[in-house]
């Protein structure tokens, strides 16, 4: 059977996330996911067998501290494969905020008076903040600016502000209130022959499909675990030559030792490890659906990314469907998901009621969201929308089903009387 025909098995799926049967969590249609996402059993294990059994400092020669270590590497081996990427091109930091923060102290170092850095308006805060605050050392910070009328960020708006004074550009992959995709390959292609560095930030792209570095050849990238099934940590990914030549961040005697160089304090050991059980989670959901076993790590990622894009496209565009037909609604960002050109991110507000009143309607009926600006308060200041109040966003992953729209669809039907 080719990919096209199989269909994601959604009761397998739900299987492995034991928040679906949990009592607290199952009589929830679960939105919050573009905040953070539940994890699988495989997770949960890895963390409480390295907790009860391998919570020592690892790397020394007795064989609780063997193991941890071989375990931590074992977590990087794997998700240098799953994002194609080499195992020194990869640092686990505490979340996306702080591995920026330190990547943004570490290229201070190469930015001059009168260079350019470009930043968006459509970017959540962490991959803005650290970069406009290069002004401090002389350079001079552009906004790309998002089109006020769909929310994009253009790429005729990039060629214009792109010059050969361009030392960096830092844009998000996909924007987590308007939730199109950018095209990441298309502006490292720009930046690059104006040799800029891209910095990516694929915090709202990676838990609808493991990215492959290399392809889009961006020069530093980063998501959240917390967001892709996993714990509170984040990735840096950076490559080699210019992880290479980055001033130390860490301590004195590291020096020259990268990547340790931009990752001061290390990764947290347990946590590190638990990512193994996203690989193993990935590694049953492509044995379940698939029978081809002998392909790269890689391949099968691409494979369960198609597997899960499908059925969020059918989710997306049937809440897009219903969100659009609503006169009383302003919906944020792309009308139909094609070709993964949108994340099931999807934000709204409405005309004349506050998304405050509407996300307590929501919690009241079993919806888990909320009103907010998620960080993201340049873009909803872009859109004219009241950063206290916010949008609703309403975002899903492969394990929501068309039931969880339904219930959805039903509650927002009764704000019609309002
Ligand atoms: C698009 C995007 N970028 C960056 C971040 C920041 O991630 P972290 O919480 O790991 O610092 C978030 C968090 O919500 C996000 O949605």
């Amino acid at each position: 059977m080719s990919s096209e025909n199989i269909k994601l098995d959604l009761n397998f799926v739900r299987s492995q996330f034991p928040a679906f049967s949990n009592h607290l969590c199952k009589n929830w249609s679960f939105f919050e996911n573009a905040g953070g996402s539940y994890v699988p059993q495989t997770v949960i294990d890895r963390l409480t067998n390295f907790m009860t059994s391998t919570k020592v400092q690892p790397y020394a020669r007795y064989p609780m501290s063997k193991i941890a270590g071989k375990l931590m590497d074992r977590a990087i081996v794997l998700f240098a494969k799953m994002i194609n990427a080499k195992n020194n091109e990869i640092i686990i930091g505490g979340s996306t905020t702080i591995n920026l923060y330190v990547l943004s102290n570490a290229l201070k170092k190469n930015i001059y008076p009168g260079d350019e850095v470009i930043v968006t308006n459509q970017d959540h805060e962490a991959n803005i903040s650290p970069w406009r605050r290069l002004e401090e050392i002389g350079a001079v910070i552009l906004e790309w600016k998002l089109n006020k009328r769909n929310g994009e960020l253009e790429i005729k708006d990039l060629k214009k502000l792109l010059s050969n004074k361009t030392k960096i550009v830092a844009v998000t992959h996909c924007s987590n209130i308007v939730g199109s995709v950018n095209d990441l390959k298309k502006i490292s292609k720009l930046a690059h022959e104006k040799k800029a560095i891209v910095i990516g930030d694929g915090v709202s792209y990676a838990p609808h499909g493991f990215p492959n570095m290399k392809e889009l050849d961006v020069d530093f990238y980063t998501f959240s675990f917390y967001k892709t099934y996993g714990p509170h940590i984040a990735l840096l990914y950076g490559k080699e030559k210019l992880l290479k030549n980055l001033p130390n961040q860490n301590h004195e005697f590291l020096k020259g030792n990268f990547p340790y160089t931009i990752n001061p304090g290390g990764p947290n050991h347990e946590e590190l490890v638990s990512l193994i059980g996203i690989y193993e989670y990935f590694n049953n959901l492509y044995n379940h659906h698939f029978n081809k076993k002998n392909i790269s790590l890689r391949k099968k990622i691409e494979k369960i990314n198609d597997l899960i894009s499908n059925h969020e496209e059918i989710l997306g565009n049937h809440l897009l469907d219903y969100l659009s037909k609503r006169s009383d609604i302003n919906l944020i960002g792309k009308r139909k998901i094609e070709k993964k050109n949108r994340a099931p991110t999807i934000s709204f507000t409405f005309k004349n009621i506050t998304s405050k009143k509407i996300s307590e309607i929501l919690v009241k009926n079993k919806i888990a969201t909320r009103n907010d600006n998620f960080y993201a308060w340049r873009c909803l200041e872009a859109h004219s929308i009241n950063v206290n109040d916010g949008v609703i966003r309403i975002s899903m992953v492969h394990y929501n089903s068309l039931k969880d729209v339904n219930t959805l669809i039903s509650v927002l039907e009764k704000t019609k009387n309002l």
